[in-house]
């Protein structure tokens, strides 16, 4: 989307004049990491060509509004830089509401309102993060037009901050850092505990990041989120009596199965043992693409979608056909399923050359499997959020 085309549609719903700026922000898709991002461990995602963009004009009250390409039925919300808190309305614009909210919060109060127009191509419910798109792309305008030069990497967190107290969804910082701090062609190798962080190439000979879309997302996934979170804080807890560590992704994967028994549920222990483990995979997988070992690579990534399944029970029958079936396909070195789980999508490798024997047997496997039909997506690695100009 040009930037003439936003200012059109911005014009239209607010009326002309003044200065309008525009500005994109990316999802993003995780290639190994999984629910590493809230236990201190290393994540490795990448930010897509698809997300959400917008236009703002800064207004001399207090008043802001916000309207969404999207959701035309639901009208230009309108609110105030004042009346802002958690829990209050509901609605898609209780994201970028909660960013406002997260800059007083976080010390940056707006001197006044704005009217926001927002406009986002990711699938719905397909876990590619339009949520943290929208809230880095809210955090980017507000800083951008107010001339409040808040650093990107400040802005993911403002973003997660306001998800975690604004929408109540306990995320980590991986979906806001990748769409704040992408870089085209790379994948963000990120330390969580550190905030340290190196970019990848991810531009490989011959082979193509290949995104799946169930076209699935079951209820329940915020509350098995939180509670998923919950189980890794207990563990955390109880291994802390025995250990000096702040957080699960300080442990090796030798020193979790010394200290595993001191963890007393069953279930609590394999929730941490896949934050361990994933973790190990993902510095494994790292230094597996460095080498230019990308078998190793991809079969890391299926022991991730098994450890998913099976430790920290996230997947479901739907996301296990679609891995399954992939993992049939010569030409598919790997694939798991990505992002918070209970749907949404997987993320493969696939050489070139395989790519459509892939999207027509996987794809016809899983409406033969489950009666649904699967989109597909050969992705390009973007830029994260930008201003267009
Ligand atoms: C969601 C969250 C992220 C991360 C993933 C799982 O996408 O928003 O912070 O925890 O799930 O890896």
């Amino acid at each position: 989307m040009t930037s003439k085309e936003l200012k059109e549609l911005f014009a239209k719903t607010y009326g002309k004049g003044g200065e309008i700026g525009t500005y994109f922000a990316p999802g993003r898709v995780n290639l190994i990491g999984e629910h590493t991002d809230y236990n201190g461990g290393h994540v490795f995602p990448c930010a897509l060509t698809i997300g959400t963009y917008g236009a703002i004009r800064v207004r001399e009250d207090d008043v802001l509004r916000f309207f969404s390409v999207n959701f035309p039925n639901g009208g230009v919300v309108t609110s105030s830089i004042h009346s802002l808190a958690p829990g209050k309305d509901t609605g898609w614009a209780n994201y970028p509401k909660g960013v406002v909210w997260a800059f007083e919060q976080k010390g940056h109060p707006l001197p006044s309102g704005a009217d926001i127009l927002v406009c986002g191509n990711i699938p719905a419910g397909s876990g590619l993060s339009s949520s943290a798109s929208l809230e880095v792309l809210t955090g980017l305008m507000l800083s951008d037009s107010f001339g409040l030069d808040i650093p990107m990497e400040e802005l993911a967190l403002i973003g997660q901050f306001s998800e975690n107290t604004f929408n109540g969804m306990n995320c980590g910082i991986m979906d806001q850092f990748a769409s704040a701090m992408g870089q085209k062609d790379c994948a963000i190798f990120l330390d969580t505990n550190t905030l340290e962080y190196e970019y990848a190439p991810m531009k490989l000979d011959g082979i193509r990041v290949v995104v799946t879309n169930s076209n699935v997302k079951h209820s329940l996934v915020t509350s098995e989120y939180n509670t998923r979170r919950r189980q890794c804080e207990q563990a955390l807890t109880e291994l802390q009596e025995v250990v000096d560590i702040p957080s699960l992704g300080a442990l090796t994967t030798e020193m979790f199965d010394f200290l595993a028994p001191s963890i007393s549920d069953p279930v609590i222990r394999k929730r941490a043992k896949h934050a361990v483990y994933e973790n190990r995979r993902t510095i494994d997988a790292v230094d597996a693409l460095k080498a230019g070992n990308i078998e190793l690579f991809g079969k890391l990534m299926n022991a991730s979608h098994v450890s998913l399944r099976d430790d920290f029970e996230v997947s479901c029958r739907e996301m296990d056909v679609l891995a399954e079936e992939a993992w049939k396909i010569d030409g598919c070195l790997g694939s798991r399923i990505t992002g918070g789980g209970f749907g949404g999508c997987t993320v493969s490798l696939v050489k070139e050359d395989a790519i459509d024997a892939f999207i027509s047997q996987v794809g016809a496997a899983y409406t033969k499997r489950t009666g649904l039909k699967a989109d597909f997506y050969v992705v390009d690695i973007g830029q994260g959020a930008h201003a267009i100009l």
